[in-house]
């Protein structure tokens, strides 16, 4: 199941589950008269207003997570309490919702990602492998970033990009046909970067 598969099967559960739970308290689809954002930063004013336009409904619990994750990266504790409170949903059941489905993290990732289709297709030709390959070589877990926060190591289940399988996502490049030997040239290069060289080079892996 793709990701916007997923976001739309939990949102039609959250909107089920909202329209019971709004049946028996009869609680308002409305926020209280002034939430008071977290800080000045910006970004929660992209977040307040998605709330707004959604009618602080709690059935938007996946779109509003989803917006405060795409502002600022991930999601921390204090975001989850924000929503949790704006939308008057228990912060347990959006901690819960936000560790349940892989398209939420907790954690900031590194300056560059890696991302290793664990699909099907991708599977078949040794993703798995070149998983394992990497975690025991640069001493990461799948989903941790590096002591120096430079890569993470992330999985997704297939790409569309079953014809060059395995495939990865490097920083936001689908790239395929990959091998252990054209990941370490990628990884290599990121992790031998210093701070004042933000550029990276991408792997030359053909399409
Ligand atoms: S299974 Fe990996 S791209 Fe489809």
């Amino acid at each position: 199941m793709s990701d916007l598969d997923c976001i739309l099967t939990i949102k039609k559960g959250l909107q089920k589950m909202s329209a019971r739970t709004m049946n028996r308290t009869n609680t308002p689809r409305v926020a209280p008269s002034a939430i008071k954002l977290p800080s000045e930063d910006k970004r929660w004013r992209i977040v307040a207003a998605t709330m707004r336009r959604h009618g602080y409904a709690q059935s938007s619990l996946i779109e509003i997570l989803h917006t405060v994750q795409s502002s600022f990266g991930y999601l921390d504790k204090s975001s989850l309490a924000f929503v949790a409170h704006s939308l008057r949903v228990p912060l347990s059941k959006v901690y819960g919702v936000a560790t349940f489905y892989s398209i939420f993290r907790l954690k900031p990732h590194g300056k560059h990602t890696c991302v290793v289709c664990m699909g099907t297709a991708c599977y078949i030709k040794g993703s798995a492998k070149l998983l394992q390959t990497l975690e025991q070589k640069y001493a990461i877990k799948l989903g941790d970033t590096t002591a120096d926060n430079k890569v993470s190591l992330l999985e997704a289940r297939c790409l569309g990009a079953c014809g060059i399988a395995p495939a990865g996502i490097f920083d936001g490049e689908v790239l395929g046909n990959l091998t252990s030997e054209t990941i370490d040239v990628q990884l290599k290069d990121w992790l031998a970067e210093s701070e004042s060289d933000p550029e990276s080079v991408n792997i030359k892996t053909t399409l």
